[in-house]
């Protein structure tokens, strides 16, 4: 509802502004003013000042300038309406009389919360009941333990469609058919049978809003099949899957008992954004008891400004797949826009196929924490992102990277955090172009770039800004396939017949940053001279910073990993070899793909196609395994 100006004024009129900061702020007076340390950044001399007369705060440190309302909404993560409303409790004013419609539909509103909460009471007694049993075998089997599944409220929705079940126990509490509908529990069916449970035989997770009342509900399968392995309630008048995450209770509480433990400190905590439930539990279990998750849809514009009522700078945690590099380059597009001063995004990347579940169960939580720490600011994001994608050799080419960063600056709306952005950017160009790549830089020796990061002034383009996580996630990568991402350079080199089709049919295969590098430079050398043998392209390197990476290109852990590069091995096994891989390469996009279009469309024929297909994929990938 909207409030009328006028009730908004009483209630401004009416609030004292230093009574209600002064119980967050130890405040004292100076004349007209009131000063102490600001709450909405970190000082040690106060220049936050409150103004009574004029109704109004200001920091002279951080900007940081508003109402009543606006302070309420700011310090306690509240929306505009619940601060007003808390402000008129406090206040005594009288909410203002809604239209009859509005009181109707605040009336259908108010009832479905009780639905939703009984509905989570029932399948919670479901899963302690004997029918429930698999339900909570399935969740001990995944480590989760009583005081968990207590605390997220899970439970379990039996299979039983005829009578009885949710809708029988739902009836002696007085809920109607209807209200099971609006509220997303059951369905009409088309062909006139019955109305049946919206879920069935799976797993349930309550998701609450920020209040912590119970909006919807997550429910998953038993097993591990891929084909709709959650599914979630349907949009109602209470739950809007595009802006509501879950856990957002417990992490808004979680900030504030930060905050309240550690009143002069930093007011934000790490908030870390991960993608799925048992994410969520895992780091909640794990001690970052701010985290929270979209619920199988890409961050919209909505989530990041219900996050960043929480905290100024979320961490949001991705695969180090491909898959999950864009998604994180989706999130950070879909930030700039929406960006404003103190607001931003950091990054945290997870080596690959992992989520911060599985990688709190195989690595600790410590291990966790690090990556968490390590996060890179959107600002370091969106320049690798550009800086990666193509190669910077010439000056046309740094010229269009200069006109893609100017693209993306372009995005930004806020004009004081664009200014930045464009000064950062021309300082990091001019960094990165100031002098030739020189000899012995980071990654010259293959190996030093992982532990020092990259970055500095003076270093190759790629490495700067790559910070902890991203290394850390390349490492784990690295052990996968590192071998394979030689053994193609050394096609490269022995097969010279080859070459165009690794060319071709590898476009889209991923190297490591210095085999890149060597990539991109063989390309070129071997593209504008003809006929080189291996003698005079291992010349050509020895006076470059490659000679270490390729010296590893050509070993014999190498020939042993894929014969068929050998020096002097049969064109035919190596093409054939070549060919194996960039199959593999199309399969797993095409499995990324049809991960994003089961994540992305609610028509279930769509899902579960996806879901075959997926299935099938795998069990093809699963042939190449010991690439
Ligand atoms: P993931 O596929 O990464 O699953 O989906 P997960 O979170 O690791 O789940 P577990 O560990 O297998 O139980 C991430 C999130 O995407 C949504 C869910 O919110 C899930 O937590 N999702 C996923 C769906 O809504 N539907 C699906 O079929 C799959
Ligand atoms: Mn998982």
């Amino acid at each position: 509802m909207s409030f009328p100006p006028r009730f908004l004024d009483d209630i401004r009129a009416r609030a004292s502004l230093a009574d209600i900061i002064s119980k967050r702020v130890k405040l004292t007076r100076k004349g007209r003013e009131h000063v102490g340390l600001c709450p909405f950044h970190n000082e040690k001399s106060p220049s936050f000042t409150v103004n009574e007369d004029k109704g109004f705060y200001h920091c002279f440190g951080c900007g940081a300038h508003g109402d009543v309302i606006s302070f309420i909404m700011n310090a306690q993560g509240m929306s505009f309406p619940e601060s007003v409303e808390r402000l008129a409790a406090e206040t005594g004013l009288e909410m203002p009389i809604e239209s009859p419609e509005e009181r109707e539909q605040e009336k259908i509103r108010a009832s479905l919360y009780d639905v939703m909460e009984l509905a989570c009471e029932w399948f919670e007694q479901r899963l302690r009941d004997e029918g429930g049993r698999n339900g909570l075998d399935y969740l001990h089997r995944r480590d989760l333990d009583d005081q968990t599944i207590s605390r997220f409220r899970l439970g379990y929705a039996p299979s039983s469609t005829s009578g009885g079940g949710l809708e029988t126990a739902m009836r002696a509490h007085g809920v109607t058919p209807q209200q099971m509908f609006e509220a997303g529990l059951m369905r009409q069916s088309d062909d006139g049978r019955a109305p049946y449970p919206f879920f069935r035989d799976r797993v349930m997770f309550p998701i609450m809003d920020r209040r912590g009342r119970v909006i919807a509900f997550g429910g998953r399968i038993m097993g591990d099949s891929k084909t709709a392995k959650y599914v979630n309630s349907p949009d109602t008048p209470l739950f809007d899957k595009g802006r509501t995450l879950y856990n957002v209770a417990g992490a808004r509480e979680a900030l504030q008992q930060q905050y309240e433990q550690n009143r002069t400190g930093d007011v934000d905590g790490d908030l870390v954004v991960a993608e799925g439930y048992m994410d969520v539990i895992a780091l909640v279990r794990a001690g970052v008891n701010a985290a929270v998750a979209p619920l199988g849809t890409a961050v919209t514009e909505n989530h990041l400004r219900e996050l960043w009522r929480l905290s100024s700078e979320p961490v949001l945690c991705f695969d180090g797949d491909a898959a999950g590099q864009r998604a994180a380059g989706r999130a950070a597009e879909r930030a700039l826009p929406v960006l404003r001063p103190g607001k931003s995004l950091r990054f945290a990347v997870l080596p690959v196929g992992e989520d911060p579940d599985s990688f709190i169960a195989a690595e600790g939580v410590g291990a966790m924490r690090r990556v968490i720490e390590s996060a890179r600011p959107l600002s370091d994001l969106l320049w690798d992102m550009e800086a990666q994608a193509k190669p910077v050799d010439t000056p046309e080419r740094r010229a269009d990277l200069q006109a893609r960063l100017n693209a993306r600056i372009r995005d930004i709306e806020d004009e004081s955090v664009q200014g930045h952005y464009r000064t950062m950017f021309k300082d990091r160009l001019w960094a990165a172009f100031r002098s030739p790549a020189r000899k012995g830089s980071n990654r010259g020796t293959g190996q030093d770039w992982r532990r020092t990061g990259g970055g500095g002034p003076g270093g190759t383009i790629s490495g700067l800004g790559n910070s902890g996580a991203h290394v850390l996630a390349r490492t784990a990568s690295l052990r996968r396939n590192r071998r394979t991402q030689q053994a193609i350079l050394a096609a490269m080199i022995h097969q010279p017949d080859l070459r165009d089709e690794i060319d071709e049919d590898l476009a889209g295969f991923e190297f490591d940053p210095d085999l890149d590098n060597l990539r991109q430079q063989l390309q070129n050398l071997l593209s504008s001279k003809w006929g080189l043998d291996v003698a005079s392209i291992k010349a050509h390197f020895e006076i470059g910073d490659c000679a270490g990476v390729l010296d590893g290109v050509l070993s014999n852990q190498v020939y042993q990993h894929a014969p068929f590069v050998r020096p002097r091995a049969s064109l035919e096994d190596a093409r054939q070899w070549i060919r194996e891989i960039s199959d593999r390469v199309v399969l797993e996009r095409q499995k990324e793909e049809l991960r994003d279009l089961g994540r992305s469309t609610t028509d279930e024929a769509k899902v579960f196609a996806a879901g075959r297909e997926v299935v099938e994929n795998d069990r093809r990938l699963a042939d190449f395994d010991e690439m």
